[in-house]
């Protein structure tokens, strides 16, 4: 249960939290305490990682502005970090909740996190970025909601499902797969595939009324398509974005997305089958199923054949990616109309070419960027900015060797093209902290200049999180509006932990309160960073 406090000192506040924050918006506190647990999501019981004693993670629903302070408890025998996959943190890179931003916390410590759902409204997740502990759970939704004074374009939702959507291994513990990754192997194939830490849950609802399906992948490696037999999804909201509202009968969600959707109970009063399966893999196609159940339902349909959508077609899988497009006249989380940015229309001051790959280095496997693996620093990059300390990190330029810790360097308001191309056979999806970004096209083959002439610059969306489909290219659009150390990675976490990320540090010679907040006082410090 949430609770929620207005507080009326705020002139009391103002050393505290930096004055960061306008009175208006409430404040929500939590404590969350995270443990080693056993459950048997797959029949099979295994060690997995709880906070608050559940597996998936408790909900953190919150509204637009409102400010987050969370106590987040390690009780692991190992440093944990948690990041808010797609929460902004404007101003605020220091709540971000990566190794580039944050000291991890030890075991028997704890951090309290104080970040803001600034200007914000939609389905996202939360979920640890150390080590591989996100394969043994503390991952959860994020589920912000708009304010009331806010309209949103289409009417209020009669309930609320969200559904987290993994692939699983039950046969390695998460430091198992982690040996794996340092002794130079890949992941290996996921063994099954969960719904909200499950293979069996339900979703009561009744006959007439209207569902959001808030879904998300919170995987490790592998794209889901899922479904709902004889139910048609009408997806409303991506990443944050309010996109024309088309109709669907299965979506794809690739690692680390989210989608939101309204779904009708307008069939027959029966149990109906929640699909999700395994795409764009070689391997054995895996399956989740859960149940949409009527109140008053008279039994279950029958069984539904397995695969969907395209079933890892790309060119069908790249149509639907197309088709989610902005909805200019609708609003997102400020009264604006989203159109009212005519983001096509501002010339681009960069362009970064990003490529993946997976070279063996030193005899071990890796992935890199621009053939750069990158490597943890003992101290965070933020950190090293802030308190001026030299030799943790180089800037773009100055890289040298295969292995490094690449951070490239923007400045304050650079409107930055980013070209994604994959030379691989496998999908790969790439994220962004701080940030979301225009998806402006999606090609086959090599990026050329003469690509843009495809671009979408009228009603592209913004997401934070894009899919690259296995030898084609994705081109986004992103305004550097926010100053801080941000993580560009790949989603895939068997690849971030290998190297395939890197940094980008967004910075204004101006030091300004109004560009960036100051270090937190309760900021944990280690490495090169300790008095
Ligand atoms: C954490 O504290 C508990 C209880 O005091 C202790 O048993 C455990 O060894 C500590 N763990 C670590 C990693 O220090
Ligand atoms: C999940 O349950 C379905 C039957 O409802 C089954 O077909 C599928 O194999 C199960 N998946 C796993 C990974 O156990
Ligand atoms: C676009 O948003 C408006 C609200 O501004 C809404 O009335 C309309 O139905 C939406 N159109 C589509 C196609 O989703
Ligand atoms: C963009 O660049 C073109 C050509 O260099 C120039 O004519 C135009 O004024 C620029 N537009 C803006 C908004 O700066
Ligand atoms: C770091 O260096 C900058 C520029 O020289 C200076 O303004 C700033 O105060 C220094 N910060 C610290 C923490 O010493
Ligand atoms: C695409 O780029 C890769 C890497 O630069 C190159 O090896 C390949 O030949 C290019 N393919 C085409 C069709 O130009």
């Amino acid at each position: 249960m949430r609770s929620r406090m207005i507080l009326l000192l705020i002139v009391s506040l103002i050393g505290f939290w930096s004055g960061l924050v306008s009175g208006e918006d409430a404040y929500m506190y939590y404590t969350w305490t995270v443990t080693y647990g056993t459950a048997a999501p797959l029949g099979v019981p295994q060690q997995v990682i709880l906070i608050n004693a559940q597996f998936p993670g408790p909900n953190l629903d919150c509204v637009t502005n409102d400010n987050i302070i969370l106590t987040l408890i390690n009780k692991l025998d190992q440093d944990f970090l948690l990041t808010w996959n797609g929460i902004k943190q404007r101003k605020n890179s220091w709540q971000d909740g990566v190794l580039g931003t944050n000291c991890p916390i030890p075991p028997n410590s704890s951090y309290t996190y104080k970040f803001q759902t600034k200007d914000q409204i939609g389905t996202y997740t939360y979920f640890p970025s150390t080590l591989m502990h996100r394969a043994a759970g503390g991952f959860g939704a994020l589920n912000v909601y708009a304010r009331s004074v806010i309209p949103v374009p289409y009417p209020t939702p009669d309930g609320d499902f969200t559904l987290l959507i993994g692939d699983w291994w039950y046969s390695s513990t998460h430091k198992a797969l982690q040996l794996t990754l340092d002794s130079g192997m890949p992941l290996p194939y996921p063994e099954g595939i969960l719904i909200n830490g499950q293979n069996a849950s339900t979703l009561s609802g009744h006959p007439g009324k209207t569902y959001m399906f808030r879904v998300s992948n919170v995987g490790l490696s592998t794209s889901f398509n899922w479904r709902i037999q004889g139910h048609q999804m009408k997806v409303v909201e991506v990443e944050g974005s309010h996109v024309i509202q088309n109709t669907y009968d299965s979506i794809d969600v690739h690692v680390g997305q989210s989608v939101t959707a309204l779904v009708t109970l307008d069939q027959p009063p029966m149990d109906y089958r929640i699909v999700a399966s395994t795409i764009f893999t070689d391997s054995p196609l895996l399956t989740a199923t859960a149940i949409l159940h009527y109140s008053n339902s008279q039994g279950i349909v029958a069984d539904m054949p397995p695969g969907g959508g395209g079933g890892g077609d790309v060119e069908w899988s790249v149509e639907q990616a197309r088709s989610f497009r902005w909805n200019l006249t609708a609003n997102a989380a400020r009264p604006n109309p989203q159109g009212s940015f005519h983001y096509g229309e501002i010339n681009t001051t960069r362009t970064l070419l990003v490529a993946n790959s997976a070279p063996v280095i030193e005899g071990k496997q890796r992935y890199a960027v621009n053939g750069v693996s990158y490597v943890n620093p003992d101290t965070p990059l933020k950190l090293a900015d802030y308190l001026n300390i030299s030799g943790v990190f180089r800037l773009d330029g100055a890289w040298e060797g295969e292995l490094a810790t690449a951070v490239v360097g923007t400045a304050l308001h650079d409107f930055v093209e980013i070209v994604f191309q994959n030379h691989e056979d496998a999908i790969q999806t790439w994220h962004l902290d701080g940030y979301d970004f225009w998806v402006v096209g999606f090609g086959k083959g090599n990026w050329t200049e003469s690509s843009r002439e495809g671009y979408n610059l009228v009603d592209a969306f913004t997401r934070h999180t894009v899919q690259v489909y296995p030898k084609y290219w994705s081109a986004v659009l992103v305004w550097m509006d926010n100053q801080g150390m941000w993580n560009l990675r790949c989603s895939m976490w068997g690849r971030q932990y290998l190297g395939q990320q890197l940094y980008i540090r967004v910075y204004d010679p101006v030091h300004s309160l109004s560009n960036e907040y100051h270090m937190p006082t309760n900021a944990l410090l280690c490495g090169r960073a300790l008095p």
